[in-house]
């Protein structure tokens, strides 16, 4: 068979139906749409929300009756905003053909209102404008909130007055940081709630729209290999790693009120952590998911200070927007611990950082060393799988070989899947994660967004720590790093200590 032939399906096995479902839906999607990215002025929307709708419009993917509109309290000039949209949008490599029609039919369709987010009145002048739009049809309305999470909640009041859809359902897309702890993130979540049922609310991390991130239910759940081997019984321990080679990148002044654990940890790597270990759901639906993946979620040991090394690198606090002495984290790493039979005793390692020497996110399986002790004694690492989800996608099986040659030498090497080689046309076409995360919003499909009770727990779970960290006699101090490196050595010490724990 051809790299990535298609397989021919027997029998009615629920996750193939889904899978089939899903093909479907995206094919067959009618329904008029109107998308109202609300703080379309900002740097989410520019960098993101619009060109990931550009992209889907590019495919063909938006249904044929859609609109888009920005709305921000900045009274913008249309021609000028839509020239600054116009810079950010991209066509994929294989996109090519036609790319500069595309991108200015797309621009032509994008209208701007300006106005407050908390004000009813403002909201009902969008709303009259969005009316004549849709021509008085029923049509979906997805708003977009790439806002920050203070305004969340008036936005979303003012929607609800104003500006829901006439029957036709209205969704409403939230972006991290959902709360700041448990305490914030229940007053956001009852902000929400007095508004909006749970099924209209989609809050997006990005990180589970990622290819390789996807990849994860299905590389452990259909392949027989893998799921036997998933448990503490053989697997030695496991690292999510997080690293940028920049800095804030101007998004100082949001990022010290929120540090790297809250950041990039709490949300981005636990949801990787959940896909990694959760059991296996009943189907792919949405509902089986959230379930395997809440469960998992409360079944982490909760977090201590102790469990954490954090480091912030040389001349963050001299950064525009960062005050006086912050003591913010740009770097963590930790250690959890699951408590179920699966996971017994296995540490789960989680590291995350800005300014280092690299630009990667990948996940290390290191499997117990049992016999290979017996060729390699003094060997740090045996079989490992490495789940490469950025750049260059891949995964890789470390695995003991012979040698060629009459000698008989043995040596380490890799089995290596890299999307590149593997699936040489679909790798260059590889979707950002937002408009998977968007094309699901406009059908209603959730499995990818982040449910309430998944978000309670990770804040259960990351409060306490953040709390003892962040105070004055906390056991665990920043320690500085030199940008351009690993980041503090003191995060070994730590992978180490508990590796030796389990030996
Ligand atoms: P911005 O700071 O660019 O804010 C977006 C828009 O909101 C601004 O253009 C401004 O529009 C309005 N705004 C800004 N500050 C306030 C305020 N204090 N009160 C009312 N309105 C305000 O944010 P981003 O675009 O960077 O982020 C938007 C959301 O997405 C945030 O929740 C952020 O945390 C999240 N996010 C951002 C990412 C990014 O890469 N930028 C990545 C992941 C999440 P106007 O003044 O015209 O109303
Ligand atoms: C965002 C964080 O959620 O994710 C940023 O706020 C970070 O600080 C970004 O840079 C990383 O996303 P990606 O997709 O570029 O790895």
């Amino acid at each position: 068979s051809g790299k990535g032939a298609p397989l021919t399906r027997h029998g009615s096995n629920p996750d193939l139906t889904v899978i089939d479902d899903e093909n479907a839906r995206v094919k067959e999607f009618k329904d008029p749409t109107t998308i109202v990215v609300v703080g379309a002025s900002g740097d989410l929307a520019h960098k993101k929300t619009f060109p990931a709708l550009f992209s889907l419009y590019y495919h063909g993917l938006l249904p044929q009756r859609f609109h888009i509109v920005g709305y921000a309290r900045k009274a913008l000039d249309l021609e000028g905003w839509r020239s600054n949209i116009l810079l950010n949008l991209a066509c994929r490599v294989l996109d090519q053909k036609d790319c500069a029609t595309k991108m200015e039919e797309f621009i032509e369709r994008l209208s701007y209102m300006s106005g407050q987010y908390d004000s009813a009145e403002d909201f009902a002048k969008l709303d009259a404008y969005l009316e004549d739009l849709e021509d008085r049809q029923p049509t979906g309305r997805l708003f977009y909130l790439a806002i920050p999470p203070n305004v969340f909640g008036s936005a979303m009041g003012s929607i609800k007055a104003s500006a829901v859809a006439k029957n036709a359902w209205t969704r409403v897309v939230v972006e991290k940081p959902f709360g700041r702890d448990t305490e914030s993130y229940m007053e956001l979540r009852d902000q929400c709630a007095a508004h909006f049922q749970e099924e209209q609310l989609y809050r997006i991390d990005h990180y589970v729209g990622k290819e390789v991130v996807q990849n994860m239910v299905v590389l452990r759940f259909a392949n027989f290999i893998f799921e036997q081997l998933w448990c503490k019984e053989n697997i030695r321990d496991m690292h999510i790693i997080f690293e940028e080679n920049f800095g804030t990148e101007g998004r100082a002044g949001y990022f010290d009120q929120f540090g790297i654990i809250r950041d990039i940890m709490q949300n981005h790597l636990l949801q990787v952590l959940a896909y990694l270990t959760m059991e296996r759901p009943k189907s792919l639906h949405a509902a089986d998911i959230n379930r395997v993946k809440t469960k998992l979620l409360s079944e982490i040991m909760p977090l201590k200070a102790k469990d954490f090394v954090v480091g912030q690198y040389e001349g963050y606090r001299e950064e525009d927007g960062v005050p006086e002495g912050s003591v913010t984290p740009t770097f963590a790493a930790c250690v959890m611990y699951i408590n179920n039979q699966q996971w017994e005793g296995v540490p789960f390692f989680l590291t995350a950082g800005k300014n280092l020497h690299n630009r990667k996110a990948e996940v290390r399986v290191r499997f117990k060393k049992g016999h290979s002790m017996d060729f390699f004694p003094g060997e740090e690492v045996g079989n490992e799988i490495i789940i490469r989800i950025q750049p260059d996608e891949a995964v890789s099986l470390r695995v003991v070989n012979k040698v060629p040659g009459l000698a008989k030498d043995l040596a380490y090497t890799s089995l290596d899947l890299l999307y590149k080689d593997a699936f040489e046309k679909e790798s260059k076409d590889i979707a950002d994660a937002y408009e998977r995360l968007i094309l699901d919003a406009i059908h209603g499909e959730k499995s990818l967004f982040v449910h309430d009770e998944q978000l309670r727990i990770s804040w259960e779970l990351f409060t306490p720590a953040l709390k003892e960290l962040e105070s004055e006699d906390s056991p665990v101090k920043p320690v500085l790093y030199t940008p351009g490196t690993k980041g503090p050595p003191e995060a070994d010490d730590l992978r180490h200590i508990h590796r030796a724990m389990v030996e």
